[in-house]
């Protein structure tokens, strides 16, 4: 893998400058995984550049509503459950996603504009644990019971072992990507997380806080997960590029089974989503419950299918077409956030 890595032993002629076409998003045997430029993957640089317009930090966020709420009794039992399951679910799913990427993924992407969003992506997932930190400090919780939720509540655990199982076998050292197998293996890790954890576990959770935030509850906690949507939908569009253009550079890896191998996995996500939401709620609140999540999963799970090559599958409706606009009104933030120029003249300043 020298070639990935930089250093010595490389298998090209040092001397050479580099041919663009060669480049390669796994496998690359050929260009200096080192030299950014020039670019060939286009798309990998947009994605960083949008993700670079969104700079946040959860301490930007006041949080004095959501303690006095927290503190009062003016939330339910059920709203509480709500809130607190999802914090247990995202505090460590941050965490495994970014682990994934740097222990996993980052290694196997031989291209240095691939590479510099993976670099991005997992600072991002940094600035995403760390708003679990803050809402955990500024409520009060419990924050071993938070954070432990991921072994202790089964609907959490089993999507994370089912995440984590797809970890297991490309970090074991002489994992390789170079059979169609492994490549097969890869490419699965990718569709475990980008397409399942970041386009499918976390929209629920999502949709779950984002209502009591349109009800005007808990709108510091939602204006977090507003800026966790946003980035979380570029780290998706990254995912499935990176996902279909090694499809297309490895037209031998989609195979019939593999494709049903796929199609499963999703299925089994499906699953685990809802069984997820119905833990969150046993009875519904705030115009939620758990019927509405199975078609809103399957709803998200076809969009995700056909964005990765499939056909959808189940043909359920949207139930929270309010969610389009909420995706919308994040999208706009990417022009008119004050906190970008904030950033920049910050910078102008300092020098
Ligand atoms: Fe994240
Ligand atoms: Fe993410």
């Amino acid at each position: 893998m020298s070639c990935c890595v930089g250093g010595g032993g490389q298998p090209y002629d040092l001397t050479k400058r580099i041919n663009v076409q060669e480049k390669r998003l796994i496998n690359c045997k050929a260009v200096d995984v080192n030299q950014l430029m020039p670019l060939k993957y286009k798309w990998a640089w947009e994605h960083y550049l949008n993700g670079c317009a969104n700079n946040w930090l959860p301490s930007e966020v006041p949080m004095q509503r959501d303690v006095e709420l927290w503190k009062s009794n003016r939330l339910s039992d059920e709203e509480r459950l709500v809130i607190m399951r999802n914090l247990g679910f995202f505090a460590t799913g941050e965490s495994l996603v970014g682990n994934n990427i740097v222990l996993a993924i980052f290694k196997f992407v031989t291209n240095a504009e691939a590479r510099q969003y993976l670099l991005r992506q997992a600072y991002e997932e940094a600035v995403h644990t760390h708003a679990f930190l803050y809402i955990v400090e500024s409520l009060g919780l419990d924050e071993r019971e938070v954070f432990n939720m991921y072994h202790e509540v089964n609907s959490i655990s089993n999507k994370d072992q089912f995440e984590m199982a797809l970890t297991e076998d490309i970090l074991r050292s002489d994992f390789n990507t170079e059979s169609v197998e492994n490549i097969q293996k890869f490419v699965k890790n990718l569709v475990g997380f980008y397409v399942i954890m970041e386009g499918i576990f976390f929209y629920s959770g999502f949709v779950m806080i984002l209502s009591f935030h349109r009800q005007n509850k808990m709108t510091g906690i939602g204006e977090q997960f507003q800026y966790i949507l946003r980035d979380e939908t570029i780290h998706l569009n990254f995912g499935i590029d990176l996902i279909n253009g090694i499809k297309e550079e490895n037209p031998e890896i989609w195979t019939v089974d593999f494709q049903k191998e796929i199609e499963a996995m999703i299925d089994q996500a499906v699953l685990l989503e809802y069984a997820y939401a119905k833990d969150c709620l046993p009875r519904g609140i705030l115009g939620l419950n758990s019927a509405l999540f199975k078609d809103y999963v399957e709803y998200i799970a076809d969009r995700r299918l056909e964005r990765i090559g499939f056909k959808a599958k189940y043909g359920s409706k949207n139930p929270f077409p309010w969610m389009s606009e909420v995706m919308d009104l994040v999208k706009e933030k990417n022009f008119f956030e004050t906190r970008v120029t904030e950033y920049q003249s910050g910078a102008v300043l300092n020098w």
